[in-house]
């Protein structure tokens, strides 16, 4: 760090996913260009705590990443910052904890901070915000579940990632006239299933978003049947409920935990090879979709999300994040980001396209205006914990 430059610390938190990386890039980038030095805090905001864990980032460290998965500068997934609790509920950070970042931005000679994190390390941004730590914000999720941008960049590259799942399903679906069912993740939201099943060409895409039958989605690979096409893809998201009610978890959490949603594939698949007496096969596709290198246009929006993030922090916009209003990229408060989670609207142009398409939601009575769960009145429901035979 040089002596008459501004400081900026940036941290990676949450959940990791791709494009981390090419915004840590452009902010370090930035920064240089515009006469700042930047240091990066590891394993998300536990490196700004006991102890204090940093690296100076300068062009040469941060050079060849812009196309790398994960992040150099690690990161944790809640820990003890914990802010949020399921879709709404916002929890306290520890006033000890915020006494020692406080501590760490005075001793580090930072003037402000980037975080880069979904809506849980987002709330937590805030709260660093209202207790006057110098804080910016970037939108980072798979998910595509942050209000206030248009997309998280991480989103692209996961559909791709399952889209690239549905076109090697659809090919072997054909050969054995099975029913495969794909597993996305999403949590609460569906957009990963609808831009996937869009583009993989699904017969059938359950999301959380849409109440739906199983005579209605046995109904559409029958009508398929009918017609001559003896496969089907179903994409479900992770975090659909079932037509009983509740979603189905991979594991038990506490009461302060985010639910770990997975399983509801398996559970799909059974159910639809018991009432159609036709081969299925199921795959659940994890992590696969976080891991691995940015796509074309994540590269370009994370990039852009750094330069602009670093630009925020120079003119002292705190409590701000990017965000993404095609075609251009603005700042926009946290707060409006993290106030509501952001849902797959059932009457949006997609989900009628994708109905128009023929595709089925399995919503009753098929192809009128769903119901749509409210986040509230699904976070009353009961989890259903995952059969280990299904
Ligand atoms: O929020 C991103 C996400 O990948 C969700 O889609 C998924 O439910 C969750 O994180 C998985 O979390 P973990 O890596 O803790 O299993």
């Amino acid at each position: 760090m040089r002596a008459g430059r501004k400081q900026i610390g940036i941290l990676t938190a949450g959940g990791d996913c791709p494009g981390l990386n090419a915004v840590i890039r452009g902010a370090v980038k930035a920064a240089d260009r515009l006469g700042c030095d930047t240091v990066g805090f590891r394993r998300g905001f536990e490196g700004l705590v006991d102890p204090v864990t940093f690296m100076p980032l300068d062009t040469d460290n941060t050079f060849g990443i812009i196309d790398r998965g994960g992040t150099i500068l690690g990161s944790t997934n809640q820990g003890r910052f914990n802010a949020r609790i399921g879709v709404d509920e916002r929890l306290e950070i520890d006033p000890e904890l915020i006494d020692a970042v406080k501590q760490t931005v005075s001793s580090l000679g930072l003037d402000g901070l980037i975080c880069i994190g979904g809506d849980g390390s987002l709330t937590v941004a805030q709260q660093f915000h209202e207790h006057g730590i110098p804080v910016v914000g970037v939108p980072k999720t798979i998910d595509n579940d942050i209000s206030a941008t248009a997309f998280s960049f991480g989103f692209d590259s996961a559909v791709a990632c399952a889209t690239d799942a549905m076109d090697r399903l659809h090919t072997t679906a054909v050969s054995h006239e099975r029913i495969m069912v794909l597993e996305v993740m999403g949590r609460h939201t569906g957009w990963i299933a609808l831009h996937a099943g869009i583009a993989g060409a699904a017969s059938v895409i359950l999301i959380p978003e849409i109440r739906w039958t199983w005579e209605n989605v046995c109904q559409k690979i029958l009508e398929r049947d009918t017609s001559g096409k003896r496969f089907s893809l179903v994409v479900v998201a992770e975090g659909a409920e079932l037509p009983g009610g509740g979603v189905v978890t991979r594991q038990e959490t506490g009461a302060h935990e985010q639910v770990k949603l997975g399983g509801i594939g398996p559970v799909v698949a059974k159910e639809l090879e018991q009432r159609l007496q036709r081969e299925t096969r199921v795959v659940i596709l994890g992590h696969l979709q976080r891991g691995g290198p940015p796509t074309v246009f994540d590269r370009a929006l994370a990039t852009q999300f750094g330069a602009h993030a670093m630009r925020l922090v120079i003119e002292e916009r705190f409590g701000q994040m990017v965000a993404y209003d095609p075609p251009e990229i603005h700042a926009v408060p946290i707060l409006d980001a993290i106030d509501r989670v952001k849902q797959v609207e059932p009457d949006s142009g997609g989900v009628m396209a994708a109905r128009t398409l023929g595709v089925s939601f399995g919503e009753y009575p098929p192809g009128t205006s769903p119901l749509m769960l409210s986040l509230t009145e699904r976070a009353g429901r009961d989890a259903i914990p995952v059969e280990q035979d299904a």
